[in-house]
Protein backbone atom coordinates (compact mmCIF):
# COMPACT_ATOMS: atom_id res chain seq x y z
CA UNK A 1 0.00 0.00 0.00
CA UNK A 2 1.68 3.61 -0.90
CA UNK A 3 0.95 6.35 0.98
CA UNK A 4 0.77 9.68 -1.07
CA UNK A 5 0.61 12.90 0.43
CA UNK A 6 0.51 15.80 -2.36
CA UNK A 7 -1.84 16.85 -5.85
CA UNK A 8 1.32 16.46 -7.78
CA UNK A 9 2.63 12.44 -6.72
CA UNK A 10 -1.39 11.80 -6.73
CA UNK A 11 -0.97 13.09 -10.28
CA UNK A 12 2.09 10.87 -11.41
CA UNK A 13 0.30 7.59 -9.13
CA UNK A 14 -2.87 8.10 -11.56
CA UNK A 15 -0.73 8.58 -14.53
CA UNK A 16 1.34 5.08 -13.83
CA UNK A 17 -1.84 3.45 -13.50
CA UNK A 18 -3.18 5.07 -16.42
CA UNK A 19 -4.25 1.32 -17.92
CA UNK A 20 -5.98 0.02 -14.75
CA UNK A 21 -9.39 0.96 -13.55
CA UNK A 22 -9.12 2.54 -10.66
CA UNK A 23 -11.99 3.29 -7.81
CA UNK A 24 -12.02 5.61 -5.82
CA UNK A 25 -13.42 6.04 -2.02
CA UNK A 26 -13.40 9.98 -0.97
CA UNK A 27 -13.37 10.19 2.96
CA UNK A 28 -12.42 12.55 6.04
CA UNK A 29 -10.68 10.03 7.70
CA UNK A 30 -11.66 8.85 11.22
CA UNK A 31 -12.62 5.45 9.11
CA UNK A 32 -15.41 3.16 10.53
CA UNK A 33 -16.96 -0.11 9.34
CA UNK A 34 -19.21 1.91 7.13
CA UNK A 35 -16.33 3.64 5.60
CA UNK A 36 -14.79 0.19 5.48
CA UNK A 37 -18.32 -1.63 3.96
CA UNK A 38 -17.31 0.97 1.11
CA UNK A 39 -13.75 -0.19 0.04
CA UNK A 40 -15.45 -3.95 0.52
CA UNK A 41 -17.71 -2.64 -2.25
CA UNK A 42 -15.26 -1.25 -4.81
CA UNK A 43 -12.02 -3.39 -4.28
CA UNK A 44 -13.36 -6.43 -6.61
CA UNK A 45 -15.01 -3.83 -9.22
CA UNK A 46 -11.32 -1.84 -9.59
CA UNK A 47 -7.71 -2.95 -10.04
CA UNK A 48 -6.31 -0.13 -8.05
CA UNK A 49 -8.56 0.87 -4.99
CA UNK A 50 -7.73 4.69 -3.49
CA UNK A 51 -8.72 5.91 -0.47
CA UNK A 52 -8.44 9.57 0.02
CA UNK A 53 -8.15 11.29 3.26
CA UNK A 54 -8.75 14.80 3.88
CA UNK A 55 -10.72 16.75 6.62
CA UNK A 56 -12.23 19.43 4.02
CA UNK A 57 -12.53 23.21 5.05
CA UNK A 58 -14.52 24.16 1.89
CA UNK A 59 -17.11 22.12 3.24
CA UNK A 60 -17.43 23.35 7.05
CA UNK A 61 -18.82 26.20 8.35
CA UNK A 62 -17.46 28.73 10.95
CA UNK A 63 -19.18 27.67 13.93
CA UNK A 64 -18.96 24.39 12.77
CA UNK A 65 -16.55 21.25 14.53
CA UNK A 66 -13.64 21.51 11.87
CA UNK A 67 -10.57 22.61 14.31
CA UNK A 68 -11.82 19.32 16.13
CA UNK A 69 -12.89 16.81 13.65
CA UNK A 70 -11.48 13.09 15.01
CA UNK A 71 -8.13 11.94 13.03
CA UNK A 72 -6.14 8.83 13.73
CA UNK A 73 -3.93 7.72 10.87
CA UNK A 74 -2.31 5.08 12.02
CA UNK A 75 -5.44 3.08 12.67
CA UNK A 76 -6.71 4.46 9.49
CA UNK A 77 -3.88 2.98 7.50
CA UNK A 78 -4.12 -0.13 9.44
CA UNK A 79 -7.78 -0.49 8.60
CA UNK A 80 -7.32 0.04 4.76
CA UNK A 81 -4.52 -2.57 4.37
CA UNK A 82 -6.64 -4.92 6.02
CA UNK A 83 -9.49 -4.67 2.98
CA UNK A 84 -6.42 -4.61 0.62
CA UNK A 85 -6.22 -0.86 -0.39
CA UNK A 86 -3.61 0.15 -2.98
CA UNK A 87 -3.42 3.72 -1.98
CA UNK A 88 -4.14 6.41 1.00
CA UNK A 89 -4.20 9.73 -0.65
CA UNK A 90 -3.42 11.68 2.47
CA UNK A 91 -2.29 15.63 1.22
CA UNK A 92 -1.71 18.34 3.59
CA UNK A 93 -3.22 20.72 1.58
CA UNK A 94 -5.66 20.02 -1.08
CA UNK A 95 -5.86 23.00 -3.18
CA UNK A 96 -3.29 24.99 -5.04
CA UNK A 97 -2.24 28.27 -4.17
CA UNK A 98 -4.48 30.77 -6.13
CA UNK A 99 -7.28 28.15 -6.42
CA UNK A 100 -11.01 30.49 -7.37
CA UNK A 101 -13.03 27.75 -8.60
CA UNK A 102 -15.96 25.64 -7.24
CA UNK A 103 -18.49 23.81 -8.03
CA UNK A 104 -22.26 23.97 -6.99
CA UNK A 105 -25.05 22.00 -7.58
CA UNK A 106 -28.85 23.64 -8.04
CA UNK A 107 -32.20 22.45 -6.25
CA UNK A 108 -30.92 19.27 -4.67
CA UNK A 109 -28.34 21.46 -2.26
CA UNK A 110 -31.50 24.21 -0.85
CA UNK A 111 -32.91 21.81 1.41
CA UNK A 112 -32.08 19.59 4.22
CA UNK A 113 -27.89 20.31 4.67
CA UNK A 114 -27.73 22.12 2.50
CA UNK A 115 -30.52 24.79 3.75
CA UNK A 116 -28.76 24.61 7.74
CA UNK A 117 -25.08 24.35 6.36
CA UNK A 118 -24.99 27.37 3.90
CA UNK A 119 -21.81 26.59 1.40
CA UNK A 120 -21.14 22.70 2.79
CA UNK A 121 -21.88 21.06 -0.57
CA UNK A 122 -20.47 23.57 -2.48
CA UNK A 123 -17.44 22.60 -0.57
CA UNK A 124 -18.01 19.02 -0.97
CA UNK A 125 -18.43 19.19 -4.65
CA UNK A 126 -15.12 20.96 -5.21
CA UNK A 127 -13.09 18.53 -3.39
CA UNK A 128 -14.68 16.07 -4.88
CA UNK A 129 -14.43 17.35 -8.79
CA UNK A 130 -10.39 17.70 -7.35
CA UNK A 131 -10.54 14.12 -6.45
CA UNK A 132 -11.74 12.80 -9.47
CA UNK A 133 -9.53 14.70 -11.38
CA UNK A 134 -6.40 14.02 -9.16
CA UNK A 135 -6.86 10.39 -8.71
CA UNK A 136 -8.78 9.72 -12.31
CA UNK A 137 -10.70 6.94 -11.23
CA UNK A 138 -13.31 5.33 -13.05
CA UNK A 139 -15.50 4.76 -9.76
CA UNK A 140 -16.01 6.51 -6.72
CA UNK A 141 -18.57 5.02 -3.87
CA UNK A 142 -20.44 7.41 -1.76
CA UNK A 143 -22.32 5.60 1.05
CA UNK A 144 -26.15 6.19 1.74
CA UNK A 145 -25.57 8.00 5.20
CA UNK A 146 -25.38 11.39 3.54
CA UNK A 147 -27.64 10.49 1.59
CA UNK A 148 -28.40 14.16 0.03
CA UNK A 149 -24.76 14.02 -0.59
CA UNK A 150 -25.03 11.25 -2.21
CA UNK A 151 -27.61 12.51 -4.58
CA UNK A 152 -25.87 15.82 -5.02
CA UNK A 153 -23.06 14.02 -6.54
CA UNK A 154 -24.93 12.14 -8.68
CA UNK A 155 -26.63 15.04 -10.32
CA UNK A 156 -22.81 16.74 -10.66
CA UNK A 157 -21.51 13.62 -12.20
CA UNK A 158 -24.74 13.58 -15.00
CA UNK A 159 -24.66 17.31 -15.35
CA UNK A 160 -20.82 17.94 -15.76
CA UNK A 161 -20.39 14.80 -17.85
CA UNK A 162 -18.00 13.64 -15.58
CA UNK A 163 -16.29 9.79 -16.51
CA UNK A 164 -16.92 8.43 -12.98
CA UNK A 165 -19.37 5.68 -12.14
CA UNK A 166 -20.91 6.51 -8.44
CA UNK A 167 -21.26 3.07 -6.29
CA UNK A 168 -23.60 3.79 -3.68
CA UNK A 169 -22.95 2.17 -0.61
CA UNK A 170 -25.51 0.55 2.17
CA UNK A 171 -25.72 2.98 5.57
CA UNK A 172 -24.06 0.80 8.17
CA UNK A 173 -25.78 0.61 11.84
CA UNK A 174 -24.62 -0.36 15.10
CA UNK A 175 -25.97 -3.17 16.72
CA UNK A 176 -28.33 -0.89 18.63
CA UNK A 177 -29.18 0.82 15.40
CA UNK A 178 -27.36 4.06 15.73
CA UNK A 179 -25.86 4.97 12.12
CA UNK A 180 -22.03 4.60 11.79
CA UNK A 181 -20.18 8.39 12.14
CA UNK A 182 -16.69 9.27 12.60
CA UNK A 183 -18.76 11.83 15.21
CA UNK A 184 -20.03 9.32 17.26
CA UNK A 185 -16.72 9.65 18.80
CA UNK A 186 -17.93 13.07 20.32
CA UNK A 187 -20.66 11.75 22.12
CA UNK A 188 -21.14 11.04 25.98
CA UNK A 189 -22.48 7.72 27.00
CA UNK A 190 -26.01 9.25 27.70
CA UNK A 191 -25.77 11.29 24.26
CA UNK A 192 -24.93 8.23 22.88
CA UNK A 193 -28.02 6.32 24.17
CA UNK A 194 -30.46 9.72 23.22
CA UNK A 195 -28.81 9.39 20.05
CA UNK A 196 -30.73 6.13 18.94
CA UNK A 197 -33.49 8.06 19.03
CA UNK A 198 -33.03 9.01 15.42
CA UNK A 199 -33.52 5.52 14.12
CA UNK A 200 -36.31 5.17 16.01
CA UNK A 201 -38.13 7.82 15.30
CA UNK A 202 -37.50 7.20 11.23
CA UNK A 203 -38.27 3.65 11.72
CA UNK A 204 -41.44 4.88 13.44
CA UNK A 205 -42.03 6.56 10.11
CA UNK A 206 -41.20 3.58 7.78
CA UNK A 207 -43.31 0.92 9.74
CA UNK A 208 -46.03 3.57 9.65
CA UNK A 209 -45.96 4.07 6.20
CA UNK A 210 -45.39 0.02 5.40
CA UNK A 211 -48.92 -0.23 7.24
CA UNK A 212 -50.77 2.08 4.79
CA UNK A 213 -50.30 5.23 6.38
CA UNK A 214 -49.08 7.87 3.50
CA UNK A 215 -49.94 11.74 4.96
CA UNK A 216 -46.56 12.79 5.54
CA UNK A 217 -47.91 15.23 8.52
CA UNK A 218 -49.26 12.13 10.30
CA UNK A 219 -46.12 10.56 10.25
CA UNK A 220 -43.96 13.49 11.02
CA UNK A 221 -46.21 13.55 14.30
CA UNK A 222 -45.20 10.03 15.04
CA UNK A 223 -41.61 10.55 14.98
CA UNK A 224 -41.36 13.90 16.70
CA UNK A 225 -42.69 12.03 19.45
CA UNK A 226 -39.99 9.34 19.40
CA UNK A 227 -37.04 11.75 19.02
CA UNK A 228 -35.30 12.49 22.22
CA UNK A 229 -32.56 15.37 21.66
CA UNK A 230 -31.14 18.77 22.72
CA UNK A 231 -32.33 20.09 19.53
CA UNK A 232 -34.05 19.05 16.40
CA UNK A 233 -32.33 20.60 13.20
CA UNK A 234 -34.48 18.89 10.75
CA UNK A 235 -37.02 15.98 10.14
CA UNK A 236 -38.53 15.93 6.66
CA UNK A 237 -39.74 13.30 4.14
CA UNK A 238 -38.39 14.04 0.61
CA UNK A 239 -38.84 12.46 -2.86
CA UNK A 240 -35.96 10.01 -2.79
CA UNK A 241 -34.59 11.29 -6.02
CA UNK A 242 -35.57 14.99 -6.69
CA UNK A 243 -35.43 15.46 -2.24
CA UNK A 244 -38.22 17.95 -2.56
CA UNK A 245 -40.66 17.54 0.22
CA UNK A 246 -43.45 15.09 0.09
CA UNK A 247 -47.36 15.75 0.98
CA UNK A 248 -47.99 12.43 0.84
CA UNK A 249 -45.94 9.22 0.59
CA UNK A 250 -47.27 8.52 -3.43
CA UNK A 251 -43.71 7.13 -4.76
CA UNK A 252 -40.08 6.43 -3.57
CA UNK A 253 -39.06 8.87 -0.38
CA UNK A 254 -36.77 9.33 1.75
CA UNK A 255 -37.36 9.95 5.55
CA UNK A 256 -34.22 12.29 6.86
CA UNK A 257 -33.19 13.79 10.14
CA UNK A 258 -30.26 15.47 12.17
CA UNK A 259 -30.56 16.78 15.47
CA UNK A 260 -27.94 17.99 17.61
CA UNK A 261 -27.00 15.54 21.15
CA UNK A 262 -24.95 17.90 23.30
CA UNK A 263 -22.49 19.88 20.57
CA UNK A 264 -22.66 17.03 17.71
CA UNK A 265 -24.67 17.20 15.29
CA UNK A 266 -25.98 13.28 14.10
CA UNK A 267 -27.91 12.65 10.86
CA UNK A 268 -29.71 9.60 9.56
CA UNK A 269 -31.97 8.83 7.18
CA UNK A 270 -34.47 5.67 5.88
CA UNK A 271 -36.33 4.47 2.69
CA UNK A 272 -40.04 5.57 3.60
CA UNK A 273 -42.65 3.65 0.93
CA UNK A 274 -41.76 2.27 -2.64
CA UNK A 275 -38.14 1.60 -2.80
CA UNK A 276 -36.15 3.68 -5.34
CA UNK A 277 -33.90 1.32 -7.90
CA UNK A 278 -30.20 2.76 -8.17
CA UNK A 279 -30.22 2.25 -11.98
O1 LIG B 1 -18.63 12.22 3.16
C1 LIG B 1 -17.51 12.71 3.44
O2 LIG B 1 -16.77 12.19 4.29
C2 LIG B 1 -17.07 13.99 2.75
O3 LIG B 1 -18.14 14.84 2.52
C3 LIG B 1 -16.30 13.73 1.44
C4 LIG B 1 -17.17 13.07 0.40
C5 LIG B 1 -15.08 12.87 1.73
C6 LIG B 1 -15.80 15.04 0.86
O4 LIG B 1 -14.94 15.70 1.73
Amino acid sequence: MELVETPDAMVAWAERHRHDRVGLVPTMGYLHRGHVSLMELLRPRVDRLVVSIFVNPLQFGANEDLAVYPRDPERDAEKCRLVGVDCIFQPQEMYPEAFQTTVSVGDLTRGLCGARRPGHFEGVCTVVTRLFGLTRCDEACFGEKDYQQLMVIRRMVEDLALPVTIVPGPLVRDADGLALSSRNAFLSVEERRRGLSLHRALLAMADAAAAGEVEVPALLDRARGRLDVDRPDYLEVVDAQTMQPLEVVDRPARALVAAFLGRTRLIDNLAVGPELSWT
